[in-house]
């Protein structure tokens, strides 16, 4: 496989084809982007009607023109497969191509991610294009990486998918009456009697039996992977040594842990809501390094590439805030700080019309370099250039936050406890308070994911667990490690049957040392509290009830018939200890809390002011450490002593960091 070239990317969504009848702009585009230090662009996402115009009929004279100009002038290409949108006449003459919504109608033509992945028409026809373009661009020297379609998501209610889908159900459950049993079709005399039965769950119909949902959830995922593997293995059948990815979003949608494994690099766009009033700053820097660290976790301690991320405003959010001066380049730095080694943007030139005509860009449609964006990519083209010894390079944390993608399905579809179970939330509350208190990156993970190379694992809300991970957690805790959880521990299997003999399941009961007889819900408004090490914390939203059963209560409730009763347990297990908080706590706890776990496991802890972020990548023979500073405020941390690679200067045993600042500090090991 080819390798990435041994400098950190930057570059974005480069659409030459709505452009070909304005060659001195295509010449001025060039111009511009060496100008400002980018060095790779996207290119082809969607431009299917521009490379077929007509059903058979390629023009590729234009693609040729511009990648081999862009390399000639030292700009790399990502090559897209066109899938993610499709020309008219694909529509007139495949309809079955177009995606059926879940009330049961047939898409019209237009828009994107309105494909149905499984229809045979459409398949073929993105086989046929993505042959022409492996074998026509697989060994040019400028083409490093295969860009597949488009932020894949969505899911299709077509007859061609609820037949897959009642296929793929026969290989999962073997038969009709191990399904029934798994999503307990007996309650409202739900049961089926054959596979043919099995609906997908229209809008007008079963919604009512949670596993089938989940389970359609899954086949989503499972058929839009099948189709993902389709269009890696074309390219790859004519150009081999071409990495690929796709650009991964911000999507509920699908499980991107099992879209990553057809892919060899994991690429993601990031828009942050930056400059929230309702919101701090550091606390969302903080909700988007845990992206970060999530995508970072698909292809565990493999660098990603941040493949969009918006240069100036973006056009789609309630409220479009320009990002203030520096915002770019710190909001960019924090990618790479969380192992990205490139900075590409949606998108290089603006478009002159349509949906995304105001939507930033790197070429705004004045069309020159005088613009503050444009100054402020250069600056950070500049930058991405002194640290390109970080390519490659990785974070190596001990301490990981299971995030899994199916238990946040679970939690969505459960009908208990109140509405505010807020998942993600709650996974954005504790990595801020984990990361906060401790200064250490923390990994994000999914099931079924290596825990050797942790020494602390954090499960919040892990409602959904199978036989299979609660005991990969009880070898975990008995071999030596720490674990903590919250409330919500396994209280269902994989089928989201509840666990029998008590909670946590799974056999969890005994790592913990502790029985949980019961859960109450808040009402909003309402609070309990705990002191803890003679400080006094809040509560709201669920109070468990727990019972001691060899672990020892390191603080309770105060008030209601529970009080009295522990708050957060902690027990020893084998070799190691298991903790777990009943309750949700307020921040201020929790990162009390994480400052011990962390300690007590033997992490480098390094407690930060609130506004800064810390994060370590590291290669053979160098660590680098970077400090970003999310405030307008400067601030002094301690810090090592070493080279800064973005001053050039000395930098240690303290350093300044001037609003928006970061440093990048070079130590050799
Ligand atoms: C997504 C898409 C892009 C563009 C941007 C706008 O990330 O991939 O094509 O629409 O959003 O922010
Ligand atoms: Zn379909």
């Amino acid at each position: 496989m080819k390798k990435m070239p041994p400098v950190l990317l930057h570059g974005g969504d480069y659409n030459p084809d709505q452009w070909l009848d304005h060659p001195d702009i295509l010449a001025k585009d060039v111009e511009l982007m060496k100008e400002a230090n980018i060095n790779c662009v996207s290119m082809g996402i969607f431009a299917w009607s521009a490379l077929e115009p007509e059903e058979g009929h390629y023009t590729f004279d234009w693609l040729d023109e511009r990648i081999n100009t862009l390399y000639k002038n030292g700009i790399y290409t990502f090559l897209a497969t066109p899938s993610a949108a499709r020309p008219a006449w694909l529509d007139e003459a495949y309809p079955e191509a177009m995606r059926v919504a879940a009330d049961g109608t047939r898409n019209r033509h237009g828009n994107r991610h309105n494909s149905c992945l499984s229809s045979p028409a459409y398949r073929e026809k993105v086989r046929q294009i993505d042959t022409q373009l492996a074998k026509r661009y697989g060994s040019h020297p400028g083409v490093i990486l295969w860009h597949i379609s488009n932020e894949f998501s969505g899911e299709c209610f077509c007859p061609l998918c609820v037949e897959r889908f009642r296929g793929w159900l026969k290989d999962r459950y073997g038969s009709i009456d191990k399904l029934n049993h798994a999503w307990w079709t007996s309650f409202w005399s739900h049961t089926y009697t054959s596979f043919d039965q099995i609906e997908p769950p229209y809008t007008n119909g079963e919604r009512s039996v949670e596993g089938l949902i989940l389970d359609w959830r899954r086949f989503t995922t499972w058929n839009t992977t099948e189709y993902l593997q389709m269009e890696v293995d074309t390219l790859k059948q004519y150009a081999p040594d071409v990495p690929v990815t796709t650009n991964f979003h911000a999507t509920d949608s699908l499980d991107y842990a099992k879209l990553a494994e057809p892919i060899d690099v994991i690429s993601w766009d990031s828009y942050p809501f930056w400059h929230k009033p309702d919101e701090t700053l550091p606390y969302t820097a903080a909700v988007t390094s845990l992206m970060h660290s999530r995508m970072r976790g698909y292809k565990a301690g493999q660098s990603f590439l941040l493949m969009e991320s918006a240069p100036a405003l973006v056009n789609w959010q309630p409220y479009n805030k320009i990002r203030r001066p520096g915002m770019h380049r710190l909001a960019s730095l924090q990618a790479v700080a969380c192992g990205s080694d490139s900075v590409c943007y949606f998108q290089i030139r603006k478009a002159r019309g349509s949906a995304e005509q105001f939507h930033g860009a790197v070429i705004d449609h004045l069309g020159t370099n005088e613009t503050r964006i444009f100054r402020e990519v250069k600056e950070l083209g500049a930058d991405l250039q002194k640290l390109s010894c970080l390519q490659g390079s990785r974070i190596h944390s001990k301490a990981a936050m299971l995030a899994d993608r199916q238990n946040s399905w679970a939690l969505d579809l459960c009908q208990g406890f109140s509405r505010n179970r807020n998942y993600q939330e709650t996974l954005d509350r504790h990595f801020d308070a984990f990361t906060t208190a401790t200064g250490c990156d923390l990994d994000v993970i999914s099931f079924g994911e290596d825990l050797s190379p942790y020494s602390l694992l954090i499960l919040p809300m892990c409602y959904t667990l199978s036989e299979e991970e609660a005991q990969r957690i009880r070898e975990f805790t008995e071999k030596g490690d720490t674990v903590f959880a919250t409330y919500a521990l396994a209280y269902v299997d994989e089928t989201l049957l509840a666990h029998l003999g008590g909670l946590p399941g799974g056999g969890l009961k005994d790592v913990f040392g502790i029985w949980n007889e019961e859960v109450d819900s808040l009402y909003p408004g309402e609070t309990n509290h705990t002191f803890y090490q003679g400080q006094e914390y809040t509560i709201r939203d669920f109070c468990e009830v727990l019972h001691l059963q060899g672990a020892e209560s390191l603080c309770s409730y105060e008030e209601d018939y529970y009080a009295g009763n522990p708050v957060l347990t902690k027990n020893s297990f084998g070799k190691g200890s298991a903790w777990y908080l009943a309750a949700r706590t307020d921040d201020a706890f929790l990162r009390k809390v994480y400052s011990e776990l962390a300690a007590a496991a033997g992490l480098p802890v390094q407690a930060l002011p609130d506004t800064v972020e810390k994060h370590v990548r590291t290669d053979d023979s160098h660590r680098y450490t970077f400090y970003l500073n999310f405030s307008t405020e400067s601030v002094t941390v301690d810090v090592p002593e070493g080279t800064d690679l973005l001053s050039g200067n000395p930098c240690g045993p303290s350093a300044v960091l001037p609003a928006y600042g970061a440093i990048c500090i070079k130590e050799d090991l």
